[in-house]
């Protein structure tokens, strides 16, 4: 199996047969074969749920359309891929969603392909008639990529990929001091299908997420994963780090 390899400024690059791989830690974002740059879990429209427990947010898909602009920018990205969960409500998208998601894609200046999560209910149609290449949450395989979001398995051809990489779960660990923190998370897991997948953190950074021991997917060996934090330091394999970041 191939390995990390550290190249500095919190940048990892990964060889997978010919493609390369850039883990862009701190920006939540992958970088695929120098063109495809990969986020998930935008979760656009959160503050209509947070102001409902009564938290006053403004809206923020500008904040993150601006990180998004600013990363195309960086890396000279040819597509934007979004691995699920553009937007938050579960069911069909509000309004307000639908308003701050038009003017996100308006503002793209490199083609957007979506992969369906479990909060992206009744948006396909929307997506689709903005010119957005529409996947479903089981994904698909790209360049020897496996990408889908993670609330279903991978599809098909999963196997033949040589990484699978999904979002969904928001990775995140706690961090024990005088206090307990909690800091979003990289983590790579064995898979029943042979490749290993890559779990993203959540690219919007007000979301809560799951710890290792939260993930129970029956095709992942969690035990066995490898855990890094959301600048690139590898903690250990869970089985061997578990009880202090409990
Ligand atoms: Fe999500």
């Amino acid at each position: 199996m191939a390995n990390w390899i550290l190249i500095g400024m919190g940048l990892s690059l990964l060889k997978l047969g010919d493609v390369l791989m850039d883990i862009l830690w701190e920006d939540s974002a992958v970088l695929l074969d120098n063109k495809d740059l990969l986020i998930g879990d935008l979760h656009i429209g959160l503050e209509e749920k947070m102001r409902k427990s009564g938290y006053r947010l403004i809206r923020m898909h500008r904040k993150l359309l601006a990180k998004a602009l600013n990363l195309i920018d960086r890396t000279d990205a040819r597509r934007l891929i979004i691995l699920g969960d553009l937007k938050d409500s579960i069911g069909n998208p509000t309004d307000n969603e639908l308003y701050q998601i038009d003017e996100f894609i308006s503002e793209l200046p490199v083609p957007l392909v979506v992969v369906l999560g479990n909060h992206d209910g009744g948006l396909r149609n929307f997506l689709e008639q903005k010119g957005v290449q529409v996947y479903s949450s089981s994904g698909f395989l790209d360049s020897g990529y496996f990408l889908f979001h993670g609330n279903a398995r991978p599809g098909d051809r999963a196997s033949e990929a040589e990484m699978l990489i999904a979002c969904h779960w928001h990775p995140v660990v706690r961090i024990k001091d005088k206090t307990i923190y909690v800091e979003r998370a990289w983590i790579k897991a064995p898979t029943i299908y042979g490749p290993p997948l890559l779990m993203m953190p959540a690219f919007n950074d007000i979301l809560g997420g799951a710890t290792p021991d939260e993930i129970n997917e029956p095709y992942l060996d969690i035990e066995k994963a490898e855990v890094y934090t959301y600048d690139g330091t590898f903690l250990g394999l869970w089985e061997q780090i578990k009880n202090k970041f409990k």
